[in-house]
């Protein structure tokens, strides 16, 4: 039941800048979900959420036949404590499931939970080469010991039962590693080349710029920091989407082989980048994007992170996030509108405002601190708001 509570229709219609979605004549009703997803567009943030449901709170607890809970009910439908600012990110089995919608060639996989739920996609995938993969929210699984091959089911059985419950360090978790609690297991590939392809949103041009290179397989900052000519860009028109002239080209600046693997390369990258328009991402990435013994193009791996503000319209992935992979004191402070990330430091900082946030850890740096977090209660921050913020930095441990 979406919650209901009388609003004046000019009232709405100026807090949310669209087209109200209700008749005051027919019904006195409005539901401010609706109004949200009506409404489509990202200038509809969290803040107005927020101011809306305050105000529908206010208005509704004047009203006694009103039926609003609560103004942080509503808000919570609208935002699912997503940290407003911070993308939200998903494992590479659900990434693959996405991709896989938007006609790219994935491996086909199970994600397991378990060394028997490993064993039995093993059985279902038949071998004889799989693939067992640590599913964490962090790069680098390969090196840290995430990700190995298998060439019997034995050798799954013992992969599964390393790699399930591990404290998995690499250079993204820090020393302290991130547990693991899923695996991926899918078909081994025949790998012959493999290459990158990564897209991001590029603020100068606002476009989205899809970069692919040659150098898969490895670190793209390391590949653009030592060999930069390897990265081929495109900034694509939003109009016409990745056309298959710039897709082609940029396969074959890439080493893709002429003929059918350049069409199945345009494939992938056009249908990563219909994937990372249609779903909001902030970052969408391929690495690697390998050519098979066969002359196929499959993606071996997917990152994708969304944009948090566009959230509310995409339901579906919100329900692929995995709160075990998140900082428990960032899940909390997302819960009160705060926007909180832990750091190494031992200087509390408790701030309003983004800048003067960023100023203060900047003097703190200055004089030889380390800031343990980063906190910005926001402007016009309520008492609640900012008790809750106390609460949350002094339970952080130092
Ligand atoms: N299905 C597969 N078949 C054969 N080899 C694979 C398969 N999946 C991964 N690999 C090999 O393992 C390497 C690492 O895999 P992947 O890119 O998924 O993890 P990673 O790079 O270590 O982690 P991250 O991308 O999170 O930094 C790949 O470059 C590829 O060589
Ligand atoms: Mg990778």
């Amino acid at each position: 039941m979406p919650p209901k509570a009388y609003v004046f229709k000019q009232e709405v219609m100026a807090w949310l800048n669209i087209e109200a979605v209700f008749d005051s004549t027919q019904s006195k009703t409005f539901c401010p979900e609706r109004a949200l997803l009506r409404g489509g567009s990202r200038a509809i943030s969290r803040a107005v959420a927020w101011r809306c449901s305050m105000s529908l709170f206010r208005l509704s607890s004047q009203n006694p036949e009103s039926q609003l809970v609560s103004a942080p009910a509503v808000y919570r439908q609208f935002c699912n404590f997503v940290p407003q600012g911070i993308p939200m990110k998903i494992h590479e089995y659900q990434g693959k499931q996405i991709l896989k919608k938007f006609g790219v060639a994935v491996p086909t996989g199970y994600p397991c939970f378990s060394v028997e739920e490993a064993m039995s996609a093993a059985e279902k995938l038949g071998g004889p080469v799989w693939v067992v993969k640590a599913q964490i929210h962090a790069g680098g699984r390969g090196k840290g010991g995430g990700v190995k091959v298998a060439k019997s089911l034995q050798e799954v059985k013992t992969y599964a039962s390393q790699i399930l419950g591990m404290q998995l360090v690499t250079h993204q978790t820090g020393p302290e590693g991130q547990k693991v609690s899923r695996l991926l297991v899918e078909e081994g590939a025949d790998i012959q080349k493999e290459y990158y392809v990564g897209m991001v949103v590029d603020r100068v041009t606002q476009r989205v710029c899809v970069m692919a290179s040659s150098e898969g397989g490895m670190e793209i900052e390391e590949v653009a920091e030592k060999t930069p000519e390897l990265i081929h860009k495109v900034y694509v028109d939003p109009d016409t989407g990745l056309t298959d002239g710039e897709a082609d080209d940029l396969a074959v600046k890439i080493g893709v082989p002429a003929g059918a693997s350049v069409v199945q390369a345009r494939k992938a990258f056009q249908g990563l980048y219909k994937a990372f328009w249609e779903t909001d991402a902030s970052l969408a990435e391929i690495n690697p994007l390998i050519l098979t013994g066969s002359g196929d193009i499959i993606a071996l791996d997917a990152k994708l992170n969304f944009d948090s503000n566009a959230l509310f319209r995409h339901p579906e992935i919100v329900e692929m996030r995995d709160l075990a992979e998140e900082d428990p004191a960032e899940i909390e402070a997302s819960k009160f509108d705060l926007s909180y990330i832990s750091l190494d430091g031992d200087i509390g900082c408790l701030v309003n405002g983004a800048g003067l946030a960023m100023a203060t850890m900047d003097t703190i740096k200055l004089f030889g601190g380390e800031p343990a977090n980063f906190l910005d209660v926001g402007g016009g921050a309520t008492t609640e708001k900012v008790t809750e913020a106390f609460k949350i930095m002094l339970k952080t441990p130092i």
